[in-house]
């Protein structure tokens, strides 16, 4: 039985009671602002990743530009994690840990940040291409991109989540690439990792339907060969069993009463690579 709870502007907790919450116009616009700082990160990363810079290089850029709008990053000492963001590099999955890894020419990295600004959480992660990427792995990349983005064109009152998956693994699969199942994406707010899950892969019509006021986070993470994954010994990195290439998108979106609201959309139009 799918619970959903009307959630007041003023509501002052961050309850995580598993019903899925349907939120009001200030909560959107605090996660307007979340969101827009979050891509704004991000977009500041573009000049730092290139060939030689360290994963912990680019946490340190993360965590200034965070402060520097007013914002904490919500990764930070989360269960135990380090980063003030997540560096996932060729067939990591995600939940890389920044640390000495050298970025060199021809990775592809997922960076994933997610800010606490005024009690909202932001969260987004985009590829990046280091240097001169293969065309194998840059239509991984493209690929990827295009499966959130036919993902987000779902996200409309009367959908399903399953309508979300589905779209997600149909392109995927069209491509003979695999989905993860062992991630998936997430409601969120004032909470950053709520109900509902949003698998990225699922048959039409099933699930929680969409309705206007849930926020969630679209974040398909697709592999070159199968969708299995491990975690290595750090109890984070999720790697790709086969050691294939992943490669991950995330935008968190708001439902409408007409469909969706991007609220991690690159101001700067740098939703995707090329950046140059
Ligand atoms: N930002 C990730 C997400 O999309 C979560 C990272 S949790 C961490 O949900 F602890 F690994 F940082
Ligand atoms: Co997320
Ligand atoms: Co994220």
């Amino acid at each position: 039985m799918i619970q959903y709870v009307a959630i007041s502007d003023a509501e002052p907790v961050a309850s995580r009671s598993g019903a899925i919450k349907l939120h009001g116009p200030g909560a959107f616009e605090g996660m307007r602002r979340a969101g827009r700082a979050a891509a704004e990160v991000l977009d500041a990363l573009v000049p730092h990743v290139v060939p030689g810079v360290t994963t912990q290089q680019i946490d340190d850029v993360v965590h200034a530009e965070m402060k520097a709008r007013g914002g904490l990053p919500a990764t930070l000492g989360y269960r135990g994690f380090t980063g003030s963001c997540c560096t996932s590099i060729n067939h990591v999955v995600c939940h890389g840990i920044p640390g000495e890894r050298v970025l060199k020419d021809g990775d592809i990295v997922n960076i994933d940040v997610t800010i606490i600004l005024d009690g909202w959480h932001g969260d987004t992660s985009r590829m990046f291409l280091v240097g001169d990427v293969p065309i194998r792995a840059r239509r991984l990349v493209d690929i990827t991109y295009e499966c959130m983005m036919l993902g987000i064109a779902q996200a409309r009152p009367g959908n399903h989540l399953g309508d979300i998956g589905h779209a997600i693994q149909t392109h995927a699969e069209r491509h003979r690439y695999g989905v993860v199942r062992d991630f998936c994406g997430h409601g969120l707010g004032r909470v950053f990792h709520d109900a509902p899950e949003v698998v990225h892969a699922g048959r039409p019509g099933t699930g929680p339907e969409l309705k206007p006021g849930m926020f969630f986070t679209i974040e398909p993470m697709i592999n070159i060969g199968k969708p299995g994954v491990k975690v290595l010994e750090d109890g984070w990195t999720a790697v790709t069993r086969d050691r294939t290439l992943s490669a991950q998108f995330e935008h968190a979106v708001g439902i409408t009463e007409e469909g969706c609201e991007i609220f991690t959309k690159s101001p700067a139009g740098l939703d995707k690579p090329p950046y140059a």
